[in-house]
């Protein structure tokens, strides 16, 4: 399973003092090193970590495919556009939120995206859609064309009583698999860490995984390439 690392909150950092460091980049090239698949980064629109100059000195300056997670609003795809990263992953976007909340509703703003599916898919730029795991959701996203999706581990990793646990983790094994038979290619993240990424790593439908809090915090102590490492590590299967 690959693992793309989100750099944002190394650039929340710096966002604290509005200084050069600690830099993105700089955290990207060390999470690649450290045999990071990706490099993910979430343009906000409050610009409250990564900045437009990170996105683009982090697609010039790395070696792996860039995701780039970004609302579904007209600024954001003309820098896409402009940007030309591997991926645009459409999350939804509230100004008052910690961090994203919950998946989009494809649904609910179908002709959005297929218009701007129809922007940046000629551009080869590949089209994915954070989504909950949800298979009316899933269904939407595929008929709209999508060629990925993320699924939301966000109700799994806040889930601290073990039925719930087990009964979010089948949600998401169930949306996975359904997913990738309808043709899709299925990643997921959102809160995951080395404790709970094993039952997501063994999911074997899902191809990716997307993780940055756990892991910049984590290398606050250790250094990003010692956090990247570890956190693959987590990832591999367990062999009983
Ligand atoms: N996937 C999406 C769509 C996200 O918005 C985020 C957070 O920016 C992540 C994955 C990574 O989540 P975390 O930082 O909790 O690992």
């Amino acid at each position: 399973m690959r693992l793309f690392v989100n750099v944002d909150h190394v650039a929340t950092i710096r966002e604290a003092r509005k200084t050069v460091e600690p830099d993105p980049l700089e955290a990207a090239i060390l999470a690649e090193k450290a045999g990071a698949d990706g490099i993910t980064v979430h343009l906000r629109e409050d610009r409250r970590h990564i900045q437009d100059l990170d996105v683009q000195r982090i697609r010039r300056g790395i070696s792996t495919p860039m995701n780039l997670e970004m609302a579904a609003v007209e600024e954001m795809v003309r820098l896409a556009l402009e940007i030309e990263p591997h991926q645009v992953s459409l999350v939804p976007e509230n100004r008052l939120e910690i961090t994203t909340e919950g998946g989009l509703d494809v649904i609910g703003h179908r002709e959005r995206l297929i218009e701007i599916r129809d922007r940046l898919k000629p551009a080869g730029i590949l089209f994915s859609l954070f989504v909950d795991p949800d298979r009316l959701q899933i269904d939407a996203a595929k008929e709209i064309g999508a060629d990925s999706i993320e699924i939301n581990t966000g109700s799994y990793s806040e889930c601290r009583e073990p039925d719930a646990l087990e009964i979010e983790l089948e949600k998401i094994r169930v949306a996975a698999g359904h997913a990738a038979q309808s043709g899709l290619r299925v990643f997921a993240g959102h809160g995951l860490t080395r404790e709970n990424v094993g039952a997501i790593s063994a999911i074997e439908s899902i191809e990716e995984l997307n993780i940055g809090h756990h892991i910049v915090s984590r290398a606050v102590f250790v250094g990003m390439q010692q956090a990247v490492e570890e956190m693959l590590l987590a990832m591999r299967p367990v062999i009983k």
